[in-house]
């Protein structure tokens, strides 16, 4: 599966000065461990796992599983018998057994240029009992869920790693989730208790965090869910005498109106003033539960994959050294919000497993100019930097100009994570950002899979630009075809995976049937990731993207159906159907069609209500880009919608295939002619 020698044609090398160092130094030696990873995998992850520390020993084979629905139950377990804790591992372990007390854990950089603060392993350790302490006197215990919904401040990492520490396990919503979409994940992962923060500033923007905060809890207690605990970190608000983590002056915002509840509100100061920074471990489970990330899912319902302890440990503590040849003179900076799986895996679990040293940045990647990023590799001495494919094609837009105003000698390897990168911006970024000497790893994972599951290691894989080259050990992909038989070669179809590793998700929460049946049915013996692949001649993956009914928008999964039933809850829609278009900066922009009751049009400040209606009910992130007014849809005869025909209208291409099953062929003609933004 993997080539015997590697193509020396079309392809790129990162630098010799790297492979002298490299955890993996040529692809030689990737095959080699590739090879025991499949072949032995006890001896593999078992000695990984000795780097780190176990209260009791496991005992049996290191991963047990079935990925087989006709065989009986899915499941994966990874040190069955072990106890540990992760927050021990990645704290008390650096500090204590490796010395390493005194290594700068993150460089926070806040969202303006100057707000900055420095925390030590062991002062996040410290905070961290502190908080767990906290937790515990609020009556949280061991499987306790807890939402945390926080902008990107050194006290996200501290609330996650202290739930972590007595085996409560963590819900994050990244923050520009809103109100509706918080209450939902709250319901759903039925949390005992909320930790959020009075507000946060994106660039210019101020947002009131715990005003949507407020309101979900409401929306919770209107739905006969009253959670009636909520901790609040005073970012903004902070008053002059607080000097807990010297508050930098530029973020001050001391007329933010933070409503406060009595009944149900903490402050996050004077609890943890209150509490002792020695926290015992609870000792877990192997496969306790450690944290719920929610994701799209085709029903439009919110899915909440479930990762358990010591296999997410091990698989993202090893792809972060990996992948990103971790050195300890790194400076790493994961872009990626931590409310989203890339800052679970790379900015808190994988990192800190590691002993790294860290950049964690509030703000945005063009605030105050586009040149900020560059200014804070600077800055820093950044040497591995990952970030998305679209803000490195929005900053593209801005030439190579602001990025050469500053130096970036310090960078050695660049990373990308979240869609197929095209090979323009892949140029971009390796030639302009990298001045072609750092390799680029394209990583491509999920929400579920943990970690990376598809990449190159920069010192042994020649990269070709956009795809994301071959699996990680332990991982075993293959192209199915529609009938579901594996294809050799030189092929396209569905990228499945055909064994577990470490880090695969357990379940989905609350609901395994549906983890069962999304993942594990349409191809029984297989994992379906729902992408697309192709392999080439030389045995590379390239993903081509999202097959079901998903769209990747700035990297980040929608569903169709979830955008679509925010839009028919406003009173004017009868019917509507998204679909992706294709967006130069976002990847892909959200083309909705919508069918209004009898007598509407679809006037600018209805339009306007219909864009607000999705923001209120999903986030910013799913703001329709277009509406277009649909008298009709394209359905076939037995009433299905057929998206294809939308997506051709979507991005004005005639060639609309087969259309001999459409119920009302005039519909189409009426929707060229009505498109939005026509020549776009
Ligand atoms: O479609 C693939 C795309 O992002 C999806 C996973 O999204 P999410 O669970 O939100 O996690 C994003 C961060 C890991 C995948 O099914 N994707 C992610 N990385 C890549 C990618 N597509 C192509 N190349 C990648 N490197």
């Amino acid at each position: 599966m993997i080539p015997d020698k590697a193509p020396k044609e079309d392809v790129f090398h990162g630098s010799e000065d790297l492979k002298k160092e490299a955890h993996v130094s040529s692809f030689d030696r990737y095959k080699e461990l590739y090879a025991s990873s499949i072949e032995r995998p006890d001896e593999f992850w078992g000695d990984i796992a000795k780097d780190f520390f176990w209260k009791t020993k496991h005992t049996g084979p290191l991963l047990q599983y079935n990925f087989d629905v006709t065989k009986g139950e899915i499941f994966v377990k990874c040190m069955e018998g072990a106890t540990t804790n992760i927050s021990y591992n990645l704290l008390d372990r650096n500090v204590h057994e490796r010395k390493l007390g005194d290594r700068v854990a993150f460089y926070w950089e806040g969202n303006e240029p100057g707000d900055e603060l420095t925390v030590t392993y062991r002062e996040l350790l410290q905070s961290v009992c502190r908080f767990a302490n906290v937790l515990k006197s609020q009556g949280v215990k061991k499987g306790d869920r807890v939402s945390i919904y926080m902008p990107m401040v050194v006290e996200l990492v501290v609330a996650m790693l202290a739930c972590a520490r007595i085996g409560a396990v963590h819900s994050i919503v990244f923050a520009g989730f809103s109100a509706e979409s918080l209450c939902e994940r709250i319901m759903d992962s039925q949390c005992s208790l909320l930790i959020t923060a009075d507000g946060f500033y994106r660039g210019d923007k101020l947002i009131n965090l715990k005003l949507l905060a407020d309101e979900a809890l409401q929306k919770c207690r209107d739905k006969g869910f009253p959670l009636d605990k909520c901790i609040m970190l005073r970012h903004l608000s902070k008053e002059a005498e607080d000097t807990s983590q010297s508050p930098p002056a530029k973020r001050a915002c001391p007329d933010l109106q933070v409503p406060w509840n009595p009944d149900v509100d903490l402050c996050w100061l004077s609890l943890t003033r209150a509490a002792s920074d020695e926290c015992e471990p609870e000792w877990c489970e192997s496969e306790d539960p450690l944290f719920i990330l929610y994701t799209s899912g085709s029903t439009g319902k919110p899915k909440g994959v479930l990762h358990t302890v010591a296999g997410y440990m091990l698989y993202t503590a090893t792809t972060f050294k990996l992948v990103f040849d971790h050195q300890p003179d790194d400076v790493y900076w994961c872009t990626a919000d931590i409310g989203w799986i890339t800052g679970h895996s790379y900015i808190t679990y994988g990192p800190l497993a590691n002993g790294a040293t860290s950049v964690l940045f509030e703000g945005l990647p063009t605030y105050p100019d586009v040149s900020r990023m560059w200014e804070i590799v600077d800055k820093y001495h950044v040497s591995k930097f990952y970030t998305a494919p679209t803000a490195i094609r929005l900053l593209m837009k801005y030439g190579s100009e602001p990025v050469k105003k500053f130096k970036r000698d310090s960078l050695k390897v660049l990373g990308t994570v979240g869609e197929p990168i095209n090979p323009e911006a892949w140029h971009w970024y390796y030639n302009v950002v990298g001045e072609g000497r750092c390799p680029i790893v394209d990583t491509f994972w999920q929400t579920e899979t943990g970690g990376h599951v598809l990449t190159p290691l920069p010192a042994a894989t020649p990269m070709k630009p956009g795809s994301a080259t071959f699996p990680f050990f332990g991982v075993v992909p293959a192209i199915l075809n529609e009938s579901g038989e594996e294809l050799e070669g030189p092929s396209e179809g569905y990228l499945v995976f055909k064994q577990p590793w470490p880090g695969v998700m357990r379940t989905v929460f609350g609901n395994h049937q549906r983890f069962e049946t999304i993942y594990f049915k349409k191809f029984p013996g297989y994992y379906v990731t729902g992408d697309g692949c192709r392999r080439d001649k030389d045995g590379y993956y390239w993903v081509t993207g999202r097959i079901d009914d998903m769209l990747n928008v700035s990297g980040h999964l929608l569903s169709t159906a979830e955008v679509e039933s925010a839009l028919v809850e406003h009173e004017a829609v009868a019917e509507a159907a998204v679909v992706g278009r294709p967006h130069p900066v976002k990847g892909e922009s959200l083309y909705c069609f919508v069918t209004l009751n009898d007598g509407l049009t679809l006037s600018r400040s209805l339009e306007a209500e219909l864009k607000q209606q999705v923001r209120e009910k999903i986030g910013a992130i799913a703001t329709p880009d277009f509406i277009q007014n649909a008298p009709g849809l394209p359905k076939t005869r037995s009433g299905k919608i057929m998206r294809r025909v939308l997506r051709k209208i979507a991005c004005d291409e005639r060639e609309l295939g087969d259309v001999s099953t459409l119920a009302d062929s005039s519909v189409v003609e009426q929707l060229f002619q009505n498109r939005c933004g026509a020549g776009v």
